[in-house]
């Protein structure tokens, strides 16, 4: 059993909870991944690790469908989950590129974006990080933003009631012209993931992209999360997560993201009306 240490809520939907998983904290490198069971007779679902600290392993979870309202209506500081395995997956690749783009515009990015941001500056690179929210009350509090680790960082909302109006995209095609930027480093919503690769293809930058697909054993036996990539079959949670964008077949990855969209709100429905 895994005791919560922490919780707290980033906006309405996503929230910050806070593990013991000392295995975890000892091998994670960034762009891994863990999976977690709530209950013994729980689903698996993967999460990326936000913060690692003192044998402690931080999550940026969004309340989607039935684990994870379960886990924030049901659980608190100081009971525990079933399990917490990893770190799974590869590291993400680093080098020293000279000008980089972090960018985020959902949960998981948000999350990713820390410990990249902290190894792509050890490595010498002038960080630039651009946090996509829907409105000013979704942006998450200071201490949970990429801000203080990187050179430059900039916040986008889709209202424009906080920092520039649009996307990440948006400004990072304003970067792209102006700047010498070299790699990007993105995740969040697929669709935005697939629209970046379109945006940044031929334009000689490197664009690695968290391709969230479903999981369910996390070590490459299952087959779900199969990506079509670079003509052949790779396995988002055994070759990844992250690849370059511009060797994914985003339209399979949509497709198979939205397999089974019909039992999963059935199961919250259910959950909600218990
Ligand atoms: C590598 C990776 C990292 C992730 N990091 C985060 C994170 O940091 N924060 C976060 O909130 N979410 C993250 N996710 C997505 C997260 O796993 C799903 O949101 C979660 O499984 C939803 O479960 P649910 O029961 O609440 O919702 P459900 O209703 O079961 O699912 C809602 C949606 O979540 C996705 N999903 C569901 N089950 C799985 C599964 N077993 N594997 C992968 N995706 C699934 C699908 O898109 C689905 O449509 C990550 C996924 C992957 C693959
Ligand atoms: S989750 Fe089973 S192969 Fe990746």
């Amino acid at each position: 059993m895994y005791k919560i240490t922490g919780k707290e809520d980033l906006n309405d939907q996503d929230y910050y909870i806070e593990v013991e998983a000392p295995h975890v904290v000892r091998h994670w490198r960034p762009g891994q991944f863990v999976i977690i069971m709530v209950s013994d007779r729980g689903e698996r679902i993967p999460m990326s690790v936000a913060t690692v600290e003192d044998g402690r392993v931080g999550m940026f979870i969004k309340k989607l469908g039935k684990t994870s309202t379960q886990l924030y209506r049901e659980y608190n500081v100081g009971d525990s989950i079933y399990a917490v395995a990893g770190p799974l997956g590869n590291p993400v690749p680093l080098a020293n590129y000279g000008t980089v783009v972090l960018a985020s515009d959902a949960v998981c990015a948000h999350a990713e974006q820390l410990g990249l941001a902290v190894e792509l500056s050890k490595l010498g690179n002038k960080v630039i990080s651009i946090q996509t929210f829907k409105s000013e009350n979704e942006v998450y509090p200071d201490k949970y933003l990429a801000k203080k680790l990187v050179d430059e960082h900039y916040i986008t909302t889709l209202d424009g009631s906080a920092g520039f109006k649009g996307h990440f995209i948006d400004l990072l095609r304003e970067l792209l012209a102006r700047r010498d930027v070299k790699a990007v480093y993105a995740g969040g919503a697929l669709p935005s993931l697939k629209k970046l690769a379109e945006a940044t293809v031929g334009k000689g930058v490197r664009v690695y992209t968290l391709v969230r697909q479903i999981m369910v054993d996390g070590t490459g036996m299952c087959g779900s999360c199969r990506v079509r990539y670079n003509g052949g079959i790779a396995y988002a949670c055994r070759d990844g997560p992250w690849f370059d964008a511009h060797l994914v077949d985003w339209d399979d990855v949509l497709r198979r993201d939205a397999r089974f969209k019909r039992v999963e709100k059935l199961a919250l429905e259910k959950y909600l009306a218990r």
